[in-house]
């Protein structure tokens, strides 16, 4: 059992004010490339398996996600689970090292994801905040780390973000398409201004922090390349709401990712 390695890097005050006020910051940097390597093909392996997918943790993000259908944004729920390399990795140790320079001595991790976009077939992620995905009774103090394992580029869908929209409410949101039956969401004509987005492109192994109501988008994969991403979450829990939101889109979703998800947990 191996155990978790030491933090290596640390941010400056000023980038820990750049976050506060634009709600995302960028870093060059943050594992090694070995590091990296290995997790690229543990990696590449669990969505080659679709790893996961008949609990529901292997789905199309962005199409209604049918088991004969190609996916074009296929996303893997806890990925750590079906691959011993995502664990224990100096990328997650600096991520949370950062992540409490952010928010807070009591951060700890809160889940993760990988979101996988084909070369030249793959899907945007359209705008959205991640809050809009989230319990409406909980309160939140948190972020998400997301590192490319190749280079993020514009053409191969780096993340974008609304600078400072961290400090809105939570837009109205809704499905892909207005159809339920697919899990992505995205913010509501007319609720942002679009037009100031900035793209992050970085080098493999760099990585973006958002908060978790930061709006963001990545483009389309138009590259020879998949783009591949491992998201971390983290956050300080936050006493619940007295009243919860009303994010309504939520009531519709009818995927069969989140069928499968009710199903597995019934059986076990
Ligand atoms: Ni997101």
């Amino acid at each position: 059992m191996s155990t978790s390695p030491r933090p290596t890097i640390s941010i400056s005050d000023d980038q820990i004010q750049f976050f506060r006020e634009n709600g995302y910051l960028a870093i060059d940097e943050i594992t090694t490339a070995e590091e990296l390597d290995r997790m690229r093909i543990a990696y590449d392996e669990i969505f080659a398996q679709q790893a996961g997918r008949e609990e529901g943790m292997e789905f199309d993000l962005a199409g209604t996600d049918e088991d004969d259908t190609i996916a074009s944004l296929p996303q893997i729920l806890n990925p750590k689970k079906y691959a011993d390399a995502l664990n224990n990795t100096l990328y997650e140790a600096n991520a949370l090292a950062i992540s409490i320079q952010l928010l807070g001595e009591d951060t700890t991790q809160r889940g993760c994801h990988a979101i996988f976009k084909p070369a030249r077939f793959g899907a945007p992620t359209p705008w959205h905040q991640d809050e809009a995905y989230w319990d409406p009774s909980g309160n939140y103090l948190s972020l998400s780390v997301w590192m490319p394992l190749q280079e993020a580029t514009l053409d191969n869908g780096c993340m974008q973000f609304i600078p400072g929209s961290h400090k809105k409410e939570i837009l109205n949101h809704h499905h892909i398409n207005n159809n339920p039956k697919i899990h992505g969401l995205e913010v509501d004509d007319g609720q942002a201004d679009l037009s100031k987005a900035v793209a992050c492109p970085l080098p493999p192994g760099g990585a973006t922090f958002h908060y978790s109501r930061t709006l963001h988008y990545t483009s389309p994969n138009t590259s020879d390349i998949p783009r591949r991403a491992f998201i971390l979450g983290f956050g300080i829990p936050q006493p619940l709401r007295e009243h919860p939101r009303d994010l309504y889109w939520q009531k519709e979703t009818n995927t069969y990712a989140a069928q499968k998800r009710e199903t597995s947990k019934k059986n076990t």
